[in-house]
């Protein structure tokens, strides 16, 4: 059984001390979600990991949103897996479509930070997506698979397994026009069908989530699909009322 798992993404926003805020906030609501056997987490910048992972419910996932491959070196504004361990981080989201779009991040160099990440007993995020334009032009398959093939590139079932996938169709993101859930799951079922290919049955294990204008209110849609097996949500995860809705969707 693939545990369900709700992933707040807080891009470029809260200060420290917002981020605090929050995580003081959010207490019972983690304990409410973990009871109901659903994992949860957030992911906010950098310079507020620690504020967060010091005041946040121990049971609640503080993930990062990016980390270099490199153990260290010089790479002017990169941060190292050594630097997040530290401060007590074990989850990166990787491979973003804004940080795809924006830093030039690729499928290869998510491949060699999974590896660096699965090295380090961490959890990676790997996310994939489409723009519109492929969307449109009926080419989503072919490019989530290749998204896929490249990020999972030369790993074992066993390291396969770690890793938890996000599907994010771009158009969906920040748009407020989320992908129904027939969309969401014919590709979700999809990328288990490649993973399938690649793993066989470990593609089962293999948790896949939906991104993409996900709120309280149509949480519960996607969670009604076989192979959906949470959310990575941004605008709506900043709040703590909205991020206690989008835990009690998923319950629905
Ligand atoms: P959104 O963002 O929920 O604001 O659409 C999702 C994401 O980018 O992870």
């Amino acid at each position: 059984m693939r545990k369900k798992l709700l992933l707040g993404n807080w891009k470029m926003n809260k200060t420290p001390s917002e981020a605090k805020a929050f995580a003081l906030a959010a207490s019972e609501m983690v304990d409410y979600a973990v009871a109901h056997n659903i994992e949860v987490g957030v992911a906010p910048t950098f310079v507020s990991l620690a504020a967060v992972k010091e005041n946040i419910n121990p049971k609640c996932i503080v993930a990062a949103q990016n980390v270099n491959e490199h153990d260290h070196g010089a790479f002017t504004g990169e941060v190292s897996i050594a630097m997040l361990k530290e401060v007590g981080i074990d989850w990166v989201i990787l491979g973003h479509s804004e940080r795809r779009e924006y830093n030039g991040e690729t499928s290869p160099v998510c491949n060699l930070k999974i590896k660096a990440l699965l090295a380090a007993d961490m959890t990676p995020v790997y996310c994939c997506g489409e723009s519109l334009d492929t969307f449109e032009k009926g080419q989503t398959k072919e490019w989530v698979s290749k998204q896929i093939r490249e990020g999972f590139a030369g790993l074992s079932a066993e390291d396969a397994k770690k890793v938890v996938i996000a599907y994010e169709p771009i158009w969906a993101i920040g748009t407020g026009k989320s992908a129904s859930k027939e969309t969401a799951e014919d590709t979700i079922s999809f990328i288990r069908g490649v993973l399938r290919e690649l793993y066989g049955e470990t593609a089962e294990e293999i948790r896949i989530l939906y991104g993409g204008s996900v709120k309280p209110a149509n949480v519960a849609e996607y969670m009604s699909e076989p192979d959906i097996d949470g959310a990575l949500v941004g605008g709506a995860s900043l709040e703590p009322d909205s991020f206690k809705g989008l835990i009690e969707g998923m319950l629905k």
